[in-house]
Formats: structure tokens, sequence, C-alpha cells
């Protein structure tokens, strides 16, 4: 049979994942325990990265690189209190062009690198009107409604880092993990910190929603609606990596309030939340990592 695929001229998607992993190693030796993707308006995260490598996502063979304003595009090493991680400052998305592939490529990368956790973090829209601007929300499932999945295609085995992961069909009864979100939570509120737990439903995007849709997708459940994240939590999962999502309410999704949408609030209100965001994420991190690295109970 022959290939299905232009991109079947390419060394296959395992092999570049392997040559930039390979190249991120190069720059930076310490495996990474934790993968932390900063979404629209949170990428001052990063600076909280003690004995940083900053490598450019140009510099990385295969990694594709955002248009998006507020997606600085840097792959950070390094570690937050104590504990090996590797932060994207910035993620690609669908509605830019680029294929699930490239999309997922970065989460494929931190798997092979050696991640067993990945922390994912977006601005989204607030459909639960029990939200408004800056609250922050810690997913608890999603609704893929951007039309594909970064699973379909040749399934590659050897992306499977542990157990039962790497399959051609795999579980998403549990992608967003509870013992994660339960942390994440009890944290939040030692900090006084509000983080309800919400359904993300994800669109392909760019154009923000109708509030016909927005009204369509309550009924269906969703508490957020953004046009990132579900296809990373994807593929983590077909990697066995385990998935804490977190999402900022930028803005009330369309016709919850009376208000056109803006990008530049979504910006805003990152800056204004940064603090509380930061130091949420700085606490769980540790936490996060003697989870996912305690050893398994008999
Ligand atoms: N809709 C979709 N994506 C978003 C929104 C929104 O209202 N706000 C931030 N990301």
């Amino acid at each position: 049979m022959m290939p299905d695929s232009a991109s079947r001229s390419l060394p296959d998607l395992y092999s570049r994942v392997c040559a930039a992993a390979d190249f991120v190693r190069a720059m930076h030796a310490a495996t990474p325990v934790l993968g932390i993707v900063l979404g629209s308006g949170l990428g001052s995260f990063a600076t909280q990265v003690e004995g940083a490598t900053v490598i450019d996502y140009s510099q990385i063979p295969g990694w594709p690189v955002s248009t998006v304003e507020g997606h600085s595009g840097k792959l950070v090493l390094g570690t937050i209190g104590g504990v090996d991680v590797a932060v994207m400052q910035g993620r690609v998305h669908a509605y830019e062009g680029y294929s699930m592939e490239e999309v997922t490529f970065p989460t494929r990368v931190l798997g092979l690198l050696g991640c067993v956790a990945l922390i994912v973090t977006n601005a989204a829209g607030g459909i639960n009107t029990s939200y408004a601007e800056g609250t922050l929300v810690a997913i608890s499932d999603h609704i893929n409604l951007t039309g594909s999945n970064a699973a379909a295609g040749r399934n590659e085995p050897r992306f499977g880092v542990g157990g039962a992961a790497g399959q051609r069909f795999f579980d998403m009864s549990a992608a967003y993990s509870v013992r994660l979100r339960g942390m994440a939570r009890a944290e939040a509120e030692r900090q006084k910190i509000a983080l309800p737990e919400g359904v993300y439903l994800a669109v392909l995007g760019p154009s923000f929603e109708t509030p016909a849709e927005i009204r369509a997708f309550r009924t269906l459940g969703a508490d957020l609606v953004g046009m990132s994240t579900v296809h990373e939590v994807i593929v983590a999962r077909h990697m066995g990596l385990e998935v804490l999502g977190i999402s900022l309410v930028t803005n009330m999704a369309a016709g919850v309030v009376d208000r056109a949408i803006h990008h530049q609030d979504v910006m805003e209100i990152g800056r204004r939340v940064e603090v509380q965001f930061t130091s949420l994420l700085t606490a769980l991190v540790p936490q996060v990592k003697d989870a996912v690295c305690a050893p398994a109970v008999p």
C-alpha cells in the first residue's frame, strides 16, 4: 500500500521528535520531571526557573514557532523549588495553520525528554456565569470540538513512556488527574485563591464564538471555551503523562456580558493575576513532583 501522506518523505515523526529532544539534551543535561505549558498572558511564570537554559523555539529542529502576540516562543529548562522542569513559554495553535502533528510536537518532545507530568495552562472565555475575569479554574475534563484529534494517523507505540501508554486506543476517562487537581485546589485554598473546577471546551478559532455558540456550549456542559490544550492533553495521555490543567478566565465568553472580546483583554488579565498564578504554580511544582515520582504502592 502507498503511504497516505506527503509528510512520509520527511523522517518519521518519532525520529524528528528524538532529534529535537537530543538537541535540547545537548544544551541542558538535567532530565526534566515536569513539563509546564504557559498560555497567553501567562508567560512571565518562566522567570521563576532557576539556573535556566533558555532555548528559542526557532533553534530546535522541527519545533514550530508561534505567530501570536503574547506567546514568546522559548523553552526554559532549569529548576523550580529544586525540581527539574521544562517550561514552554508559548505554544502554537491549529488556527495559525499548524497541523495536529506540529501543534503537539513540543508535547512529544517533553515526553521523550523524560517528563512524567504535564501542567498545561491557557487563557479561556468564561461560560459558567459564576466565573469572572481573572478567575483561575482547575480543568476537570474537556470537550474537543476542534474537529480533529492529534492522535489520528499512524500509531507510534514508541511514544508510550510507561504502562499501557502508546496504544492505538487509549483511555481519556481521567485525562485530567484527579489527584493533581485535588492538590491544586488544596494549595489554592491555603493561599486563599479561588480555584473552581470546570470543563474546557475547545474550538478551532481564531474567531471568538458567537453568543448562540456559547449558549449551545453551556447546554453541552462546558464552563470554559478556548482554542488550545486539548490536543496537547490527548498526546500527553497517549504518552502516559499525568496532566494538570489550569485555565485563566481572561474574559466572559460571547454574549455572557454585553461587550465585544479583544485579544488585548487576554494579555491585560494575564498581567493582573500574574502574582497569584505564579505563587500557586510555584508551590505546586514540588508537590506534583512528589506525587508523580513516588514509588508505586504494591
Ligand atoms: N473564546 C475562545 N478562546 C479564548 C477566549 C474566548 O472567549 N478567551 C481567551 N481565549
